[in-house]
């Protein structure tokens, strides 16, 4: 029988998992983030340093919904979104996790609430803090698959 040798792959594995001296410091709320209203005992917040044009902000999707938008904005989310905002939408991704980033809930109606459509498009477009805008990687249509299938989170 061969003796044991530890491929590269375990051996990094290894080496992550004593590098893991995991700090426990908690994620920190991007600066420029401030409290916008606050419902009962949790925070809600829009970053104040967004400053939308009216025109941006009343923008919406000049399609119909259909279900075929549902699923492109889903396989979207999946390959470019999921890194960070997680399968969930919770932000649970092992990329902003790993970075510690101040993630929003998807999943939460009072959050949703706070923004319209063309808000999201438009954030999703030029980026804001540490959320990667996706102008020149997207055409709108995608990018209005996309916020459809976030919108779907709290449905
Ligand atoms: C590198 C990590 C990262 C990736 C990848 C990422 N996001 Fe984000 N996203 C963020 C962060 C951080 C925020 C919160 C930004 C803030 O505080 O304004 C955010 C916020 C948002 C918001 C809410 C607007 C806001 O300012 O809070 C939407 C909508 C959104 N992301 C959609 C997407 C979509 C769709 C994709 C995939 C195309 C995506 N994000 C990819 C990190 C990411």
């Amino acid at each position: 029988m061969r003796p044991w040798i530890p491929t590269a792959a375990v051996t990094s594995v290894l080496v992550l998992l004593l590098a893991c001296a995991c700090p426990t410091k908690p994620a920190s709320e991007p600066e420029g983030a401030t409290p916008a209203a606050t419902a009962g005992a949790r925070e809600l917040r829009l970053p104040a340093d967004l400053d939308i044009p009216a025109n941006e902000a009343l923008k919406t999707d000049p399609r119909p919904y259909t279900a075929e938008i549902q699923a492109s904005g889903e396989r979207t989310f999946r390959l470019m979104c999921t890194p960070c905002h997680g399968a969930d939408g919770t932000g649970s991704g092992q990329l902003s996790q790993g970075l510690r980033l101040a993630m929003p809930d998807f999943t939460d109606a009072p959050w949703q609430a706070q923004w319209s459509d063309g808000q999201l498009f438009f954030v999703l477009t030029q980026g804001h803090e540490s959320m990667p805008g996706q102008d020149a990687r997207l055409t709108d249509e995608q990018k209005w698959d996309l916020i459809h299938y976030v919108r779907s989170f709290a449905r």
